[in-house]
């Protein structure tokens, strides 16, 4: 994949040295494209959204919906089910907000933001999967909350096999799933999955940050309550009542990001371009680069089975991950260190902190080569 010129950071120099991003699982690097869209947006048609009926607005507004249909059809759904927010986390609030289910099972590989709103607004059981999904499921369970795959271990999970046996359990019970590092890296096609709720962000899919999408099964959204109220979600206000508009927009106070989800579209436009069997196969090839290489590491360990996403949470003999990100960063090797936002999970697996390096449309086998030998100087340091 030679995609490396489209992205203006990477040509970047800090220090006389080039830079080696690989902490893509926090955030990506934007192409040249989405930052163009963005500029286009604010440099020829600045207007409100839905508001005006002057040409700049209405040219707003129609990049606005574009942007909704196209972030639809990548996903495979309709665009009246798809809900802008803010981010993942927004959207997976907002579910437990509106829905305010009683009883919630997540899984033990959640990401705070599909873990803490559950834990905080309803009652809570943790799913270990490697246990039976009847081990935690009653009749009574009203969510099952699930990330497609993990911020940590890149275990991509099953989530067909996973909509089906909660359902065989539970027909009742909704699923939500966790896709802020599915949708970006493989393909997703939320009918086939069979969830009710699925939720990502664009600043992990190339696009910018502060936007965020929640996909919902149409009756669903019809039925549930508004998450927040003000301009915009209304069709009719009086003294005494308001009638809501229809989804998505009932979902949708207050003016949007409107130029980040323009910038969302491109970012759309150029995965698509790219095709999401293409970006899953260049992630296959440096996964097994990096577990190969991996081995050249004396005392390294990662995380997590072999078939993955492009992401490695590792520790080494020794070695703070903290000090780890440090010296890696004194030759421009940015990873992340700590609980990456996955506490429960760390618990669980008995460790404290990692390492993590993670990997995306423009790294190469070459940016893996430095993260070995940045690796291997570390190794010497503290042997
Ligand atoms: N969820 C992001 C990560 O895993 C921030 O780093």
């Amino acid at each position: 994949m030679n995609v490396r010129a489209d992205f203006p950071q990477l040509t970047r120099f800090i220090n006389g040295k080039p830079i080696v991003y690989l902490d893509s699982t926090a955030t990506s690097l934007k192409p040249r494209s989405v930052i163009d869209k963005i500029n286009e947006y604010y440099t020829q048609y600045t207007a409100n959204v839905f508001r005006g009926i002057y040409t700049t607005s209405e040219e707003a507004t129609s990049e606005y919906e574009k942007a909704r249909e196209k972030v639809a059809t990548f996903i495979h759904a309709t665009p009246h089910e798809i809900v802008f927010t803010r981010s993942t986390t927004e959207s997976l609030n907002l579910l437990a907000y509106s829905l305010h289910p009683k009883e919630v099972v997540a899984s033990i590989l959640e990401h705070h933001s599909n873990f803490v709103p559950w834990q905080q607004l309803s009652y809570l059981t943790v799913w270990d999967p490697e246990k039976p999904i009847d081990s935690v499921m009653t009749n009574k369970t009203d969510i099952f909350a699930i990330t497609a795959v993990s911020n940590v271990t890149g275990i991509i999970m099953p989530i067909k096999d996973i909509v089906r046996t909660v359902k065989g359990i539970n027909p009742k019970c909704l699923i939500v799933v966790d896709a802020a590092q599915a949708v970006p890296h493989m393909p997703v096609d939320v009918a086939d999955w069979g969830a009710d709720f699925v939720a990502f962000s664009s600043h992990k899919m190339l696009g910018p940050t502060g936007v965020g999408v929640l996909w919902g099964r149409r009756q669903l959204l019809e039925e549930m309550k508004p998450f927040n109220y003000g301009g915009e979600m209304i069709s009719e206000v009086h003294v005494d009542r308001t009638v809501f508009k229809e989804p998505p927009h009932k979902f949708e106070a207050g003016t949007p990001h409107i130029a980040g989800v323009i910038g969302l579209g491109a970012a759309v436009d150029y995965l698509t371009k790219l095709g999401m069997d293409n970006v899953r196969k260049h992630e296959e090839e440096l996964v097994s680069y990096a577990i190969k290489k991996f081995k050249e590491v004396r005392g390294l360990r990662f995380v997590g089975p072999d078939i993955r996403s492009g992401v490695f949470a590792f520790t080494m003999e020794k070695v703070h991950p903290h000090d780890i990100a440090q010296i890696l960063n004194e030759d421009n090797i940015f990873v992340r260190a700590g609980n990456h936002c996955a506490m429960p999970l760390h618990e669980h697996l008995g460790i404290v902190a990692t390492a993590r390096a993670s990997f995306y449309v423009y790294t190469t086998k070459e940016d893996i080569d430095a993260l070995i030998l940045g690796l291997q100087k570390i190794q010497k340091l503290f042997s």
